[in-house]
């Protein structure tokens, strides 16, 4: 992952390298992430025989487009946070005028960057499939049920949570780990399986981070959901069984591999790292 983030950090400088402050904001929204999108862009491309230098491409795409989730997410409209990436968030840094158009600009240079003839016959299935990964049915959707929730009077069901956080959350680290399968052309099924396990126990450990991390190591203000009457995992069934879900998750994720043999190694181990991180 340090390696991954090293490529993409080196990438940015070159494809934005503007001196203008829309730019700087933009450069900012991308630094200091753990880029694991990135990752599995990359690692789902090496499975499948896909060049990096094409595939680095597709990781800064989904880290432009997770970005600019972010940059949105914690807007004073949304969940109002100061702190991300142990960093000011993009709007106390600068402005919200400044955060919308720095997260807008982020999303369009996501498509931008995949609508070249070097991702081959199937541009046009990758490209789509973000715009759908993204969209109403996708992220955007997501997010519009987590801020439903918080003014729903009825606490949410196991289901609609993990309908919320599949699409909050799963749909963009899906479309990453089957990025390199989509480029060769190959079934992405097993991957889809792996990505479904992962996103879900991903949004978990976020989840248990906001309860039990510290906000200088995780980077972000914690103790939020709760406060904000937000419903995850944690809320419902609790931080044992939170935990015991994310663990079933790992495994599951593990095996989902299993065609690729001993090749599906590092994405196991993103998987361990996914429910072990502390940020
Ligand atoms: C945070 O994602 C937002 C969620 C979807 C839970 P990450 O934990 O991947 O954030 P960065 O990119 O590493 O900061
Ligand atoms: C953010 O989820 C998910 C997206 C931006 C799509 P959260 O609101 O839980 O993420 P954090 O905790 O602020 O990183
Ligand atoms: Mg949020
Ligand atoms: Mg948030
Ligand atoms: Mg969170």
């Amino acid at each position: 992952m340090a390696r991954t983030q090293d490529l993409i950090s080196n990438r940015v400088d070159w494809v934005l390298a503007g001196e203008d402050t829309l730019s700087d904001a933009m450069r900012y929204a991308l630094t200091g992430g753990k880029m694991l999108r990135g990752f599995l862009v990359l690692e789902s491309a090496r499975l499948h025989g896909v060049d990096e230098q094409v595939a680095l491409d597709a990781a800064l795409a989904i880290e432009c487009l997770h970005a600019y989730s972010l940059v949105h997410d914690d807007l004073p409209c949304m969940d109002n946070d100061d702190l991300r990436r142990g960093m000011p968030t993009l709007h106390r840094q600068w402005d919200e005028g400044l955060a919308v158009l720095a997260g807008d600009a982020l999303q369009s240079l996501a498509f931008e960057l995949l609508a070249d003839a070097k991702f081959g016959p199937h541009a046009l299935d990758l490209i789509r499939a973000l715009a759908q990964a993204a969209g109403k049915e996708g992220m955007v959707s997501g997010q519009m049920l987590d801020i439903a929730a918080e003014s729903s009077p009825e606490p949410l069901t196991l289901a609609q949570i993990i309908q919320l956080q599949s699409r909050k959350t799963g749909c963009l680290i899906s479309w990453s780990a089957m990025a390199g399968a989509v480029i060769a052309g190959a079934d992405t099924t097993p991957l889809r399986h792996y990505a479904d396990a992962l996103g879900l126990a991903f949004q978990i450990a976020d989840d248990i981070l906001d309860v039990e991390g510290d906000a200088e190591t995780v980077g972000k203000r914690v103790r939020k959901d709760a406060a904000a009457g937000k419903a995850t995992f944690v809320s419902l069934l609790g931080l044992e069984a939170a935990k015991a879900r994310a663990v079933e998750l790992c495994d599951q994720a593990c095996a989902a591999l299993d065609v690729y043999g001993d090749q599906g190694d590092t994405l196991r181990e993103a998987a361990r790292f996914v429910i072990s991180r502390d940020s």
